[in-house]
Order: C-alpha cells, then structure tokens, then sequence
C-alpha cells in the first residue's frame, strides 16, 4: 500500500528521498499541513499521496484551487447553502467540507483567498463546523486540511494579506518541495515515467531519448518545473527530437534573461510591487495622479501603498 502510493512521487534525488519520508510521517498524522513550492513542482501530487497514505484513504479526497473561485463565491462553493441564501440557490448544497467528510480537502493557492474570507475559514478550521448559506444550523466536520501556495506566505503575513492566526492554523507541518532545477537527477526517471503514461495514452512505442538528449534536458533551468517536463514529453512523443528546438531557443533566451530574470524571481510580490511603484513614480517626475492613473490605482491606494512600503520621494 505505502510503497504503492509513493511510487506516484517519482523521484529518487536525496531531496526527494527526504520529501517521501516527510510524507510518510505526515499521512500518520492528523494535523494540517502545509505544502510550499513553486508552480509545477509537485505540490498536489504530495498532497494526494499524503492523504493515500493515510487512513483517511477510502474516503474522499476533494482538491480546489482557491484561484479559481470567483471571490464572491468561495463561501458558498467551500461551506455549502440552502435555498434562499443567494438569487441562484434553488436547491441545498453541500459545500467542499462537507464532500470531504472523513476524507481530506486540498485547498491549493491558500495564498491567493481573500481577506474577507481568512476569519471565516479560521472559526471552521477552530470549530469543526460548517454553517451552510443561508442556515443558522452547525454541521460537524471530521476533514482533514491540507492546503498548498507558491506565494511568499510569510511575506504575505508581514504585509498584511494573509492572518496569521490563520497561518498558524494551517502549517503545522510544513512541506517544501524543491524546484526541479534543484534535482536534475530526477530528469531520467521522470522522463521514463511520462513516456509510460504518454506513450500508453497514444498507443505507440515511444522512442527513447539518448544519453546526449538527456544532458540538454539537465542543462535546461525548467521554470515550470516538473509540469514543463511532462508537456517537453508529450511533444517529444509526437515530434520526436523536434521538440527539442523549441527547448534550445527557450534554454538561450532563458541564459540570456537570467541576469534579470534571477532578481526578480528572488523578490517577493511586495517588493516586485514596490520597485515598479518606484519605477513609475520616478518615470512621471514624481506626479502621484499621473503614477497612479499609469498604474491602474485609484490615488489612495497608491498613497497607502507609499507609506506601507515607506518609499521616498
Ligand atoms: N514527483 C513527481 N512524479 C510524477 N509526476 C509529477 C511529480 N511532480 C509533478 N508531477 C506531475 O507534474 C504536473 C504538475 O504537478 P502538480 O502537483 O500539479 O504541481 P503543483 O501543484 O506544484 O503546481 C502534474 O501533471 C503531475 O502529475
Ligand atoms: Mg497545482
């Protein structure tokens, strides 16, 4: 069962030997976990083996990316309504908790909820009860969290976008999941493993990359990571070594933009935001209506967004 669920995690770089062994300890485990890691580095196939690792296995495991629900909505689409509760209830529905009773609820981009929202996730997460839309009454429930984000958390927290109390509530365990740059070891059996799963889909026996096209695929930084790998497969199943041209000019534009590229991926969203403020105010000689009409701020914000990130004029 345990190796079984594991062997959907490929990889066997030490850090992802580490990783396997941090899954298994969490599935034992009850409390929340957080997984980091950039776009397409595998977060939501940790949290998938975490839950079928766990004894929570044979009920549900229901995923939602948090971006992908429209901000008014995300109420009702995680904790359910009745009848009544909004002009389109017309009949109850059950919310995300309440479809993952006894199971676990993967709630991915937790970066990206609102504000507005964060205290309300925090009495569920504190209570273990869900009041439906539009109902008064408490329904118990028996799920357990696992949520995942790309973004910044801590600098989040810091600049005031995320609770902490919140934060504190969903990361006791903490899961990092390394970028694939940081495990070109991983390269071959990934590629093995995508041209099984591709190459059945198709129906054909797929040629195997040599030697040579392997070490262009270590050389290559993969800024979408494992995804970009599996979709370089895909197209190398159909095209054959065509679809390494594409990746030769990507890897040289890619050398040629990492200068600047590198600094603005070591930022924070805040500190990216803050420098372009910068840039723009300095651009339009100092004239905040003018910087912030170029900005698509209305003038207040762009005067809080002065003082919060204490730039000078
Ligand atoms: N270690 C891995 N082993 C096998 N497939 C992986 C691995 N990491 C990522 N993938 C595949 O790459 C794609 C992106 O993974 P995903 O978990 O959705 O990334 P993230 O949630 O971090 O954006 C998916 O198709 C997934 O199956
Ligand atoms: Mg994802």
């Amino acid at each position: 069962m345990s190796v079984d669920a594991l062997s959907q995690v490929v990889g066997n770089s030490p850090r992802m030997r580490e990783l396997k062994q941090q899954i298994l300890q969490v599935s034992q485990a009850e409390f929340p976990v957080m997984i980091l890691g950039e776009s397409g580095a595998g977060k939501e196939v940790v949290a998938r083996a975490i839950h079928t690792l766990s004894a929570r296995r044979d009920h549900p495991f229901v995923g939602q990316s948090c971006l992908a629900i429209p901000e008014a909505l995300i109420e009702s689409e995680l904790f359910g309504y009745e009848p009544g509760a909004f002009t389109d209830a017309r009949e109850s529905h059950p919310g995300l908790f309440e479809q993952a009773e006894g199971g676990t609820i993967f709630l991915d981009e937790i970066g990206d909820i609102p504000l507005s929202f964060q205290k309300r996730l925090l009495r569920v997460l504190q209570e273990r009860e869900v009041r439906r839309l539009g109902s008064t009454e408490a329904i118990a429930i028996n799920v357990r969290v696992v949520t995942a984000t790309n973004a910044p958390i801590e600098q989040l927290v810091k600049a005031g976008d995320f609770r902490s109390d919140l934060l504190y509530r969903l990361n006791t365990f903490e899961i990092r999941v390394p970028p694939l740059r940081q495990r070109i070891e991983d390269i071959p059996l990934l590629v093995e493993a995508f041209l099984r799963k591709h190459g059945a889909r198709y129906g054909i026996e797929p040629e195997q990359p040599g030697p040579e096209v392997i070490e262009q695929l270590k050389s290559y930084p993969w800024p979408g990571n494992v995804r970009e790998l599996e979709n370089f497969v895909v197209r190398w199943i159909s095209l054959g070594r065509e679809a390494l041209n594409a990746l030769d000019k990507r890897v040289a534009l890619s050398f040629e933009q990492q200068d600047t590229n590198r600094r603005w991926l070591s930022m924070t969203m805040s500190e990216i935001e803050a420098e372009v403020i910068k840039m723009v105010l300095h651009d339009c000689g100092g004239n905040k209506t003018l910087a912030a009409k170029r900005l698509g701020l209305a003038r207040k914000s762009l005067y809080n967004k002065i003082e919060r990130y204490r730039i000078e004029l």
